[in-house]
């Protein structure tokens, strides 16, 4: 089938299925033109919580299928390829969660959103990279134990009088854009605004004139006057950049980081998933309702 053809065939099966899709914005550009919604983690979140279709389709890695699962039990929610998943999610579980309680009795709990939902069922909160601050100072607890991202975690510390407990994860992607190729791209463009995810090392973050989430980014480059940027993420969200905004110059920061997993879905997998309904995601029922209470909290204060 040629692209056209999948497009097509994509809307009739969302139309005969009742469903929708809703796609990250690291997706294929080839995916986001057949999603309902493209965002970041915390409006994709919001968003499956007042969806009305029968059916979801959600393109991105599998705990954000497993977030949307969570807050529509009652829903059928697909992923188009199962081996989808975040690396930096299933970096802690839960009996290591347990354990920590263990050792930091007094310390609140928060999860970042890309964990697995038996993650979410033991602490006391969720939170995204647009909402982390907001959500550790919404604790009661003055020691906050954050996990599973470590740079994450050193972001929310210079923006909170807490103390924070990190948890050793981290996501390779992000990792990967080094400091020394930043430094010099900034040299080289001193006119250029940078933008930086708080997935990325300290030393990167301390260059940035913002740091933000996906969505976050996008809106910063769609209103600020400025016509160059240095944006340091995934190379997915860049390309929604230039397609959007064709008369901004978006630099990539040295080498363009690719997330394989956001990439392994493609307009042919949602095809596929549509067509014979793959792969269903369920969650353990005791698990979902103590992982829905923590995301829920989140979706309340923010
Ligand atoms: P956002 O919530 O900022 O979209 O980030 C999700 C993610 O996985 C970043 O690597
Ligand atoms: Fe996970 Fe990093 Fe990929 Fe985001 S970019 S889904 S944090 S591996």
């Amino acid at each position: 089938m040629e692209h056209r053809e999948y497009v097509e065939a994509v809307e009739r099966l969302k139309k005969e299925r009742g469903a929708v899709v809703l796609a990250h914005n690291y997706q294929l550009q080839e995916v986001q033109e057949v999603a309902d919604f493209v965002g970041d983690s915390l409006e994709l979140a919001r968003l499956s919580s007042r969806v009305e279709a029968d059916v979801i389709v959600f393109a991105g890695v599998y705990f954000m299928a497993e977030t949307a699962k969570i807050l529509n039990p009652g829903k059928r929610v697909l992923i188009p390829e199962i081996e989808a998943r975040c690396p930096m999610a299933d970096m802690v579980n839960a009996a290591t969660v347990r354990k920590w309680r263990e050792k930091y009795p007094d310390a609140g709990f928060v999860a970042y959103v890309n964990t697995n939902a038996d993650v979410k069922a033991e602490v006391d909160i969720i939170c995204t990279s647009a909402n982390a601050v907001k959500v550790v100072n919404s604790l009661p607890q003055t020691r906050i134990v954050f996990l599973p991202d470590r740079n994450l975690a050193h972001w929310v510390s210079l923006n909170t009088h807490k103390e924070i407990i990190p948890y050793p994860g981290y996501c390779h992607v992000h990792m990967d854009f080094s400091p020394e190729a930043v430094k010099a791209l900034k040299r080289k463009h001193p006119d250029a605004e940078v933008l930086v995810h708080p997935e990325a090392r300290p030393e990167v973050v301390e260059m940035a004139d913002r740091v933000l989430s996906t969505s976050g980014m996008l809106n910063y480059v769609k209103e600020s006057p400025s016509r160059k940027f240095i944006v340091v993420t995934e190379e997915g969200l860049l390309e929604m950049m230039r397609k959007l905004y064709p008369h901004k110059e978006i630099i990539s920061p040295g080498t363009p980081g690719i997330c394989e997993d956001m990439k392994r879905i493609s307009l042919k997998s949602v095809y596929l998933s549509l067509k014979d309904m793959k792969y269903e995601v369920e969650v353990p029922e005791e698990v979902a309702l103590r992982a829905k209470r923590a995301i829920e909290k989140m979706l309340e204060i923010t």
